[in-house]
């Protein structure tokens, strides 16, 4: 039961199987695409192709984000999940700030930002916009790379008197490479010193070609100081995400992705999860990464307490076994036994990739693995 061909496995991770074939080859195995292969081996692969580890046999932990697809019919419109990029100091948070009416700078060390906030905006229309905020220093790449594979939409924030800098070309390519769709916000308008026509043509050097200029992404002058032209920011986002047509199912199961996870003094280990599909209840046993729990309570972006959360929304998970990693997958799952199980394989795949170095052949894989 523990054995699938190359080929199947190929299907499972969206891959070509000769692309699989040719991996195992550099591994030192002769295979075609109908060889079987075993667990260890399929895991191998599924590392080396930079998946996530899922088993692959009967007894299956395959759940989250890639697990059964819903009927069309079972789909909801849901708010889109709109990632603020730009390079540092060119007033990302400030933007956020703005939109959402509060002030999270003045309590920030050095007011940069440190990690990923997640915050629910109401539009005057009644449509809900849910903004991740992402970190501006550069030892941060990573995680805002991440910040694009969970998001919808991008907001590059570019300051007018300073125009792209290297982070903001590194949101470029960031965006471009996800496939999602961008809207450039010209910040910091009121200064005398900015020049949105120069921005619009730098940005035009990386292919980001505005409408202005003949080309499909929306730029909105904006500043978050004075608080200019946000109404025109969120209309463009709307406008961006109708053409999306973002829908999930909300009756099933909550599934979602951890923004940021941390051991707190008084609360314990706290997930702050994006909702992906289904809804997050209270009481719901759940495995995230390789640590489980039971929703002991939801904690909104205001730090109002919820009893459940659906697609689109951020939430702050209470009750967890340990501190889970940012890009976890969390996935609401049928009892704690099951929950145990999930968590417990996934601790020793981890432990498992710990010790095992890059070998070279089979042989020695196999080797390090037993
Ligand atoms: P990091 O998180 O460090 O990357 O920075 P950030 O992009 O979040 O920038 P932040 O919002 O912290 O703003 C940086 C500085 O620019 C602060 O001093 C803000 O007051 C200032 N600033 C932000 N927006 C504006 C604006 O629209 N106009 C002016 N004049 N200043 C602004
Ligand atoms: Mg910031």
């Amino acid at each position: 039961p523990e054995a699938i061909t190359v080929q199947e496995l190929a299907n499972r991770m969206a891959e070509k199987g000769a692309d699989l074939v040719k991996a195992l080859f550099k591994m030192g195995s002769m295979a075609t695409i109908n060889t079987t292969i075993d667990q260890d081996t399929a895991e191998l692969l599924v590392t080396e192709f930079g998946h996530n580890i899922k088993r692959v046999s009967d007894s299956d932990v395959e759940i989250g984000l890639e697990g059964e697809a819903d009927n069309d019919t079972d789909l909801m419109p849901r708010p889109p999940v709109v990632t603020i990029m730009g390079h540092v100091d060119h007033g990302k948070t400030s933007l956020l700030d703005a939109l959402r009416g509060t002030d999270v700078v003045s309590g920030e060390a050095g007011g940069i930002t440190q990690h990923i906030g997640a915050y629910q905006v109401k539009v005057a229309t009644g449509d809900i916009v849910t903004f991740l905020d992402t970190p501006g220093h550069e030892a941060f790449t990573e995680m805002r790379g991440r910040g694009a594979n969970v998001t919808d939409i991008v907001v590059l924030v570019v300051a007018g008197d300073d125009g792209l800098k290297p982070q903001s070309i590194e949101a470029i390519s960031h965006t471009k490479a996800a496939g999602v769709p961008m809207i450039v916000a010209i910040n910091k308008s009121d200064k005398p010193g900015s020049k949105p026509q120069k921005v619009r043509e730098e940005l035009l050097q990386h292919e980001v070609v505005v409408e202005d200029m003949g080309g499909d992404v929306q730029d909105v002058e904006v500043s978050a100081l004075k608080k200019t032209n946000l109404d025109k920011l969120l209309d463009a986002i709307l406008l961006q995400a109708e053409l999306l047509e973002l829908k999930a199912n909300p009756n099933r199961p909550g599934e979602g992705t951890v923004i940021e996870a941390k051991l707190d003094k008084g609360r314990g280990p706290v997930a702050t999860v994006l909702v992906s599909r289904g809804t997050v209840r209270v009481g719901d046993i759940f495995v995230v990464g390789a640590e489980w729990g039971k929703v002991r309570a939801l904690v909104d972006d205001r730090g109002v307490q919820v009893k459940e959360a659906g697609p689109s929304k951020p939430v702050e998970v209470l009750g967890l076994s340990g501190t889970p990693m940012a890009g976890d997958v969390f996935a609401v799952v049928e009892n704690e036994a099951r929950a145990r199980e999930i968590a417990a394989y996934r601790a020793s795949v981890l432990q498992r990739k710990r010790t095992t170095q890059a070998p070279a052949n089979l042989e020695t894989m196999f080797s390090a693995l037993k």
